[in-house]
């Protein structure tokens, strides 16, 4: 099978990003290497292959990649003993046949992908963890191809959210629900009492008008892992009231707007041909980008590359969801997000390009995906040669601007 591997999430040069034009042929091996140059985050990766996604994520290729900072006291200060109060819960669905094997649906061309009627934990339906601490760091990813999960606690007890896709936010932020989409993560902090029992369910949440409503899973009310509290817990510090600094963004940082409007299974009316890049950006400057969900159903948006700041939703502030350093955010029917976008100026690269796309990965097959280069002052977009670059058994090669 001809797969490829992208991070999500990983502020990558073009050629290790790991995007369509770079297929590991069956049998082939791909060892990219790099240098990490990002905050501490929960991220993940998964297959890239253009229009086959969707299959091969639901078979279960998909992992997290999780990025420490010894060095952060906030980071000490929050749980971090791996597997003990800082743990990893990755949220997926799936339907299964009467022999118990994963199935999949067939479905109509515009409809929102394959909605599983089970929900999984780190692999497991019915999965339960026993907190053996007086706080848990959940580190949430959606892994689904399609569902949005609205999640929270059957008892409705609130709990704080510290960090998004790329990272921890300014201060915990308290809720009582969260709502995901696919390929979107947060950071989750919950107090726990000795002898604990409470569900981590995903509960209704309106996602579009009828029928799209329920078809899109909107209705559901799904179990994804029982909580419980051990007899004894152990005494966790405090949240920290301050965690990043995050600087102030605001839209007269842009040099340049650009707008997308998302209609299955276009973005302003194009679908995604390996061939075209649809814009070049230039290194180390700062974009306004305009998100439109002109659709009748929800849509996300996720870039490669970067992570980006969310100016507003519909006008408003944004909620707490992307309030951080994101790289995949949620937009339902007639909703529109305006973002800041900062690139970096370490990596430019005219000929291999990063994507932009639809996260819902049946929409990304679709064609749901453009192309972007980043390149220097004056410089311009080039032709693709990143599927030569890229598609290789040996050593990727070197950035010629490291
Ligand atoms: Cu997680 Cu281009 O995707
Ligand atoms: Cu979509
Ligand atoms: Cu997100």
């Amino acid at each position: 099978m001809v797969t490829s591997l992208h991070w999500h999430g990983m502020h990558l040069p073009a050629r290790m990003d790991g995007g369509p034009h770079q297929p590991i042929a069956a049998g082939a091996t791909w060892t990219p290497s790099w240098q990490i140059r990002q905050p501490a985050a929960t991220l993940w990766y998964h297959p890239h292959p253009h229009g086959a996604t969707e299959q091969q994520v639901a078979k279960g290729l998909a992992g997290l990649f999780l990025l420490d900072d010894p060095t952060s006291k906030t980071g000490k200060a929050l749980p971090h003993d791996y597997g003990v109060d800082d743990v990893p819960v990755v949220v997926q669905d799936k339907s299964f046949d009467s022999g118990g094997h994963p199935k999949t649906v067939p479905r109509r061309l515009k409809t929102i992908g394959n909605i599983g009627d089970q929900v999984l934990a780190n692999g497991k339906v019915g999965a339960t963890f026993t907190a053996t601490t007086e706080l848990v760091r959940f580190r949430l990813l959606n892994g689904s191809t399609a569902r949005i999960y609205h999640l929270g606690f059957r008892d409705n007890r609130a709990f704080r959210v510290v960090a998004g896709d790329g990272g921890l936010l300014d201060a915990p932020r308290s809720v009582r629900r969260v709502t995901m989409s696919p390929g979107d993560r947060l950071d989750v902090v919950v107090a726990v009492k000795p002898g604990d029992h409470t569900i981590l369910r995903d509960f209704p949440v309106h996602l579009a008008d009828p029928p799209n409503q329920h078809r899109s899973g909107g209705d559901d009310t799904l179990d994804v892992m029982q909580l419980r509290g051990a007899d004894q817990l152990k005494p966790s510090q405090p949240v920290p009231q301050q965690l990043a600094h995050l600087t102030n963004v605001t839209a007269a940082q842009a040099v340049k707007h650009r707008s997308f409007a998302l209609e299955i299974p276009d973005i302003n009316h194009r679908r995604m041909d390996m061939k075209r890049i649809d814009f070049a950006v230039t290194a180390g400057t700062s974009e306004l980008w305009t998100l439109r969900n002109v659709d009748d159903m929800p849509h996300n948006f996720h870039v490669h590359d970067v992570q980006y700041r969310v100016l507003s939703l519909n006008g408003k502030k944004p909620p707490v969801e992307m309030q951080g350093r994101q790289d995949t955010v949620l937009l339902k029917p007639g909703d529109t997000i305006r973002l800041l976008i900062s690139f970096g100026a370490d990596y430019a690269d005219p000929n291999t390009p990063y994507m932009f796309h639809c996260h819902m990965l049946w929409h990304e097959d679709l064609g749901m995906m453009g192309q972007f280069v980043v390149v220097r002052p004056h410089q311009h977009a080039g032709a693709i040669t990143a599927h030569q670059t890229g598609m290789n058994n040996g050593p990727p090669s070197k950035d010629p601007h490291r």
